[in-house]
């Protein structure tokens, strides 16, 4: 079973306006909400190939019960700790030229008594053959060594930890040592670098980002899926290095492609689909997600077209 992690999940508001005018009055028309969150994209996304998943997290107060129907609309399995602080919201507004300007809450304070709770549902799954996916930014209550902390205690009951987050919590993660760095890691060419030191804003050689890669993979992550946006992807495990071409698609919205990646992989890894096949459903299913409106999940069908026109090169 793959179990999927939303720590600090949203209702995500999204509406229209005319354009977005500061020190004034804005009315917004069209507005829609959706559940709002990397791990139940990951679970959305695991859906629509036709897998299961449990989506774990929290939610509280009015916003957190929108949600978890939110959620259950999309027919995903979830089982949310709740909690006492209130589900943030989050406000999207498209102008008529299509920009988007984003106002995002930092969302509720997380408890001890609540992480207590929602680790021990997490240790109830985590067993041998199960994979945790650990996705996005933690809220606040939680330190910056939680995913690490929680890895440790998956990977020694026998989970596979797949873990996509940036900045310090990956950090402290990949350098817990073999106990604790995550069986799978899905950064982004900034993240990647990032956690490196090493300046996103220039050209990096496509040979530098593989040797980032190889080092992580000699530290004992199983793979690296390095995701390069349009361009494609990259993945680095022990047996080999493989360039994903991009695939062109028209892009209706990018929100949630790596998402969508991580999903496919784990979908792939547990239909038991070979290494190249499951970098083509991983790739088919990002672009996919890039060509469908705001973070829905491609159909299954979307996918299966562009899967017709993956291009998966090993180069190492
Ligand atoms: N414009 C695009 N056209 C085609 N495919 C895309 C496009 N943007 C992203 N993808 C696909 O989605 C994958 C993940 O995209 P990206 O590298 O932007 O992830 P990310 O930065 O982690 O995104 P997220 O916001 O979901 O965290 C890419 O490797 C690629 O396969
Ligand atoms: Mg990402």
């Amino acid at each position: 079973m793959i179990i999927t992690v939303t720590l600090n999940p949203a209702l995500d508001k999204s509406a229209r306006v005319n354009m977005v005018r500061p020190n004034a009055l804005n009315r917004l028309h069209d507005i829609t909400q959706d559940a709002g969150g990397k791990g139940i994209n990951v679970s959305a996304m695991i859906r629509s190939l036709g897998g299961e998943s449990i989506a774990l997290g929290f939610s509280g107060g009015s916003t957190g019960e929108e949600l978890q129907s939110l959620v259950a609309k999309k027919g995903l399995q979830y089982d949310f700790v709740h909690i006492a602080g209130v589900t943030r919201t989050n406000l999207k507004i498209m102008s008529d030229d299509r920009l988007l300007t984003e106002f995002n809450e930092p969302g509720p304070t997380i408890l001890s008594c609540e992480w207590h709770e929602l680790e021990q549902k997490l240790l109830g799954h985590g067993t041998r053959g199960n994979t945790i996916v650990l996705s996005g930014s933690l809220p606040l209550g939680l330190g910056k060594d939680t995913y690490k902390k929680i890895s440790v205690i998956l990977r020694k009951a026998g989970a596979a930890v797949f873990l996509d987050t940036d900045g310090e919590a990956l950090k402290q993660a990949i350098d817990s040592g073999p106990e604790g760095i995550p069986d799978y890691i899905k950064p982004n060419r900034y993240e990647l670098l990032r956690y490196f030191g090493v300046a996103s804003d220039g050209i990096v050689a496509e040979t530098k980002l593989v040797e980032l890669c190889h080092t992580l993979i000699g530290r004992g992550i199983k793979l690296v899926a390095l995701s390069l946006g349009r361009v494609g992807a990259i993945f680095v495990s022990k047996k080999g290095v493989w360039r994903s071409a991009g695939i062109s698609v028209p892009v209706r919205s990018t929100v949630g492609a790596g998402d969508s990646m991580t999903g496919a992989l784990v979908y792939g890894f547990e239909q038991g689909l070979g290494e190249e096949q499951c970098f083509a459903l991983a790739t088919a299913a990002s672009a996919g997600a890039s060509a469908t409106e705001g973070n829905n999940p491609p159909l299954r069908t979307l996918v299966d077209s562009l899967l017709t026109q993956t291009r998966i090169e090993k180069i190492g």
